[in-house]
């Protein structure tokens, strides 16, 4: 059902992990398949320089994560805002219908971890 630049995505992520220390942390979930992402972003000047991601989620999950942290590394934070879960859709070709939901979680994620930077800034 995965097209094969989801399963490549899915089987090599190259954003896994935590980042130490981050300037912007960001957890959503989805209540309806319990799946759980985590983004973690260091920015720099207002620019992301860089974003790691833990899923404990569906391959489409892990693949959008894996997808929306490398599109938004080197990008503003008002940039990385703009990206919609149908950009993430558009770079990994398509998904399955049923599973769009796992990609705006991506989205959900970012802005939480942008949110949650620019709290702390704010202190
Ligand atoms: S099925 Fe829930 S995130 Fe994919």
């Amino acid at each position: 059902m995965y097209n094969a630049k989801v399963l490549e995505t899915f089987a090599h992520p190259k954003n896994v992990g935590e980042i130490e220390n981050a300037s912007g942390v960001g957890t959503v979930g989805n209540a309806s398949c319990g799946d759980i992402m985590q983004v973690f972003l260091k920015i720099e000047d207002d620019k992301i320089v860089d974003a790691k991601f833990k899923t404990f989620g569906c391959a489409a999950a892990i693949a959008s994560s894996d997808t929306a942290c490398e599109m938004i590394k080197g990008k503003s934070l008002e940039d990385a805002l703009k990206i919609k879960n149908s950009d993430v859709v558009e770079t990994l070709e398509g998904l399955p219908p049923q599973k769009i939901h796992c990609s705006v979680l991506a989205e959900e994620a970012i802005a939480e971890a942008i949110k949650d930077y620019r709290a702390k800034q704010a202190k």
